[in-house]
Order: structure tokens, then sequence, then C-alpha cells
């Protein structure tokens, strides 16, 4: 029934679409000067990806839909080298609005999700990617709910699936060598532990300081995406952690631990009560006891080991290039 609705729905709304294209010629009657507005289509958590109306026809292409666009972050997560295509979707007629640097504001029925994938062979897009999740989350009356879809192995569709699981995955990487990863898909519990503050589920990424880089603000207030905002230079930036030629190695090495560690390490966050390490980069380091943790710090990153190592979810091996970022900033502390 709910699938039925849903379809009537995006029916309704490829009609309206294509109501300037030769379809016209199939209406018998002149249209109606004054058509009733299509009812807004609510955003749910349906049992296939391909329901959410986020992606075109051929769902595995990735190609946003009319009602989603594609964000990037300065830095990201490291999650074993997947690739991830970060899309949001706001209900027609809304923005977002400005705050500060952190999130924006979003209009209920906001629907943002992250597809997490591996290139077969990262010298060469066209043999191909294999797709794994598709995390979603979606504001439904000032509330964000968390739900995933785990693709299916013809990668034709994902299915809402909020259990963990292990996908046996392999690629070949930029230097020509085979890669073998057990990826781990979190459980819904691991997607709580590290998407809440003070116990209320919270977007990560699109805090607009991350989202400063490449004119990305500055499209989106020329497309309307977001309003309250008239400038970008408004906003600070946060620095791309690979970017040596721009920020410095502190900059580089506080943009890691927001984007890796603070989402845990925060008042309020999940091991606010364990652990003095407070990893936001607008946490002054004084306050921040990275330098009273430095060999904490190091050990935990320095190596792999299941519920020791930092991150403590998230990954299933060590990071070399980012314990070498930050390695290399502590002994300058
Ligand atoms: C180890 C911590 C961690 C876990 C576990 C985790 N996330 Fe996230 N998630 C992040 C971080 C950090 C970002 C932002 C960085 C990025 O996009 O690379 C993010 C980004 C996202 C985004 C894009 C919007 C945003 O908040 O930035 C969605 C949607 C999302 N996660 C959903 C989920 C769902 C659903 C689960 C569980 C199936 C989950 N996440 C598990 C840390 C986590
Ligand atoms: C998924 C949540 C999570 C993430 C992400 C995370 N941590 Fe932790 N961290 C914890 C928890 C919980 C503890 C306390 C239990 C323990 O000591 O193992 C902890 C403890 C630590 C400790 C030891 C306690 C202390 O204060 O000295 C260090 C050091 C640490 N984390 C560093 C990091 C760094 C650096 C990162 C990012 C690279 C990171 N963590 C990311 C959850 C997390």
């Amino acid at each position: 029934m709910k699938k039925l609705i849903l379809l009537m729905t995006f029916s309704l709304v490829i009609f309206s679409c294509s109501n300037d294209t030769d379809d016209t010629h199939y209406s018998p009657t002149p249209p109606d000067p004054t058509p009733p507005t299509s009812p807004e289509v609510i955003p749910e958590f349906l049992p296939n990806l391909s329901d959410l109306n986020l992606f075109s026809e051929n769902l595995n292409d990735l190609t946003p839909s009319d009602r989603a666009f594609i964000y990037n972050l300065n830095t990201t997560l490291f999650s074993d080298y997947s690739y991830k295509q970060r899309l949001l979707a706001l209900p027609e007629g809304t923005t977002m609005e400005y705050i500060d640097d952190g999130l924006p504001n979003f209009p209920n029925n906001t629907v943002i999700a992250k597809t997490f994938y591996y290139l077969n062979n990262e010298r060469d897009e066209t043999e191909g990617k294999q797709l794994i999740e598709t995390r979603i989350l979606i504001k439904k009356n000032g509330v964000w709910e968390l739900g995933n879809y785990k693709w299916n192995t013809q990668q034709t569709d994902a299915v809402l699936d909020n259990t963990t699981s292990t996908v046996p995955i392999s690629y070949n990487n930029l230097d020509g060598n085979t890669v073998n990863v057990d990826y781990v898909i979190p459980s819904a519990q691991d997607c709580i532990d590290c998407h809440n503050t003070s116990n209320v589920i919270v977007p990560i990424g699109p805090k607009l300081r991350a989202l400063n880089g490449n004119n990305q603000l500055e499209t989106w207030i020329s497309e309307n995406y977001i309003t309250n905002l008239s400038n970008a230079s408004q906003v600070s930036i946060l620095p791309d952690w690979k970017d040596a030629v721009n920020f410095s190695l502190e900059e580089r090495a506080r943009a890691y631990f927001d984007m890796n560690c603070a989402h845990c390490h925060s008042d309020g966050a999940f091991c606010a009560d364990q652990s003095n390490l407070r990893l936001s980069y607008d946490t002054p380091l004084l306050d921040s006891y990275i330098v009273e943790d430095k060999p904490n710090i190091d050990f935990r990153m320095s190596m792999y080991y299941d519920g020791i190592s930092m991150p403590l979810t998230g990954t299933t091996m060590m990071h070399p290039e980012g314990y070498d970022l930050i390695s290399e900033y502590l002994n300058t502390l």
C-alpha cells in the first residue's frame, strides 16, 4: 500500500516535470490553469533504496535524481579506503538556514545519504565498482532518524537492513596491488554511538566549515539551497588534511582529528565520560588535552587491534597516512 502511494506520487512528479516536453500532446484537454498542488513527497525508510527516489533510473550509476545533489567535505572520515558519495535532498521549496560555521538548520524531511563502495581497479574507473551500503539520515519533525541499505549481490538495488555484517571485498589499488578487506557494515547501535550528542542523533559531516571549499557554498547560495548566508567568506574553512601547500601541519592534524575522532571525543558524545580528549577543530589546543595525552594518542593510532586502537569503530585496519600526519604533529608539541 505504502509502495503504491509512493509510486503514484512519483509518477505525479514525473508528469509535472515533463509538462513542457512533447508529453503534452497526449493530453486530450488543455491543462488545468490551476492544477492542484502536488502532494508533498514525505521521505520514509521504505524497504528498497530504489523506493526513495534519491537516484535516477539505473540505481548503481549513483546519478542523483532531480530531488538530490552531491556534496563534498574538505576532510573526510577514513573508512578502510572505501569511496563515498554524499547526497542531500531538500523538500521542494525549502532551504537550509545558516546559523554559524557548524551545522545549518535543515528543514524537516531532509534526506542525507552516504554510499560506500570500492573501485574494482583504482587505476581504471571503467572497470566498475562494488557497492556496499547506503547510509541514510532523515529529519522528521525535528528529529533525525538513521537507516542503512545494503546493496544486493547483483548490485541492482539495496535493502533496508540495520544489522551488522561483513562483506569480503577485493580490489586493485593505485599501486597495482590486490587488496582484500573484510568490510564491516556497522550495526544500528554503532551508528548511534558516532552520531549522537547528549542522546540526540545528529549529522556529523555537513558543518558549513567542512563544506567551504571548491566554491561549494557559493553554489549553494546561488542555487538557493541555503538562506541567511550572503557570502561564503563569512564561514571559516576546515582544512583538507591532505593539503600541505595551503595548510600548516597543526591545521591538517586538527582537521583530521575533527573528522575521525571528534564525533566520540566531544562534550556529550560517546566517550566523553571515559576520556578527557576533546578533538573538535574549534576546541582550543589548551582545552583539547592533546598535549597531555600525546603518548596515548600515538599508541592507539599506531596499530589496529579491535577494541583498543582508535577510532574505536568504523575501521578494520590502521590508517598509515593518518597516523604519519598525527605522529609528526605530536612530535612538534
Ligand atoms: C565510526 C563512527 C561512525 C559510525 C559507526 C557511523 N557513522 Fe555515519 N558518519 C560518521 C562521520 C565522521 C561522518 C561524516 C564524515 C564523512 O561523511 O566522511 C558520517 C556521515 C554520515 C552520513 C552523511 C551525513 C553526516 O552525518 O555527515 C550519514 C547519512 C551517516 N553517516 C549515517 C550513518 C548510519 C546510518 C550509520 C550506521 C549504519 C553510521 N552513519 C555509522 C561517523 C560514523
Ligand atoms: C566510536 C567512538 C570513538 C572514536 C571515533 C574514537 N574514539 Fe577514542 N575512545 C573511545 C572510547 C569509548 C574510549 C574509552 C575506552 C578506551 O580507553 O578504550 C576512547 C579512548 C581513547 C583514548 C584513551 C583515553 C585517553 O583519553 O587517553 C585515546 C588516546 C583515544 N581514544 C584517541 C582517539 C583518537 C586519536 C581518535 C581518532 C583517530 C579516536 N580516539 C576516535 C571512542 C572513540
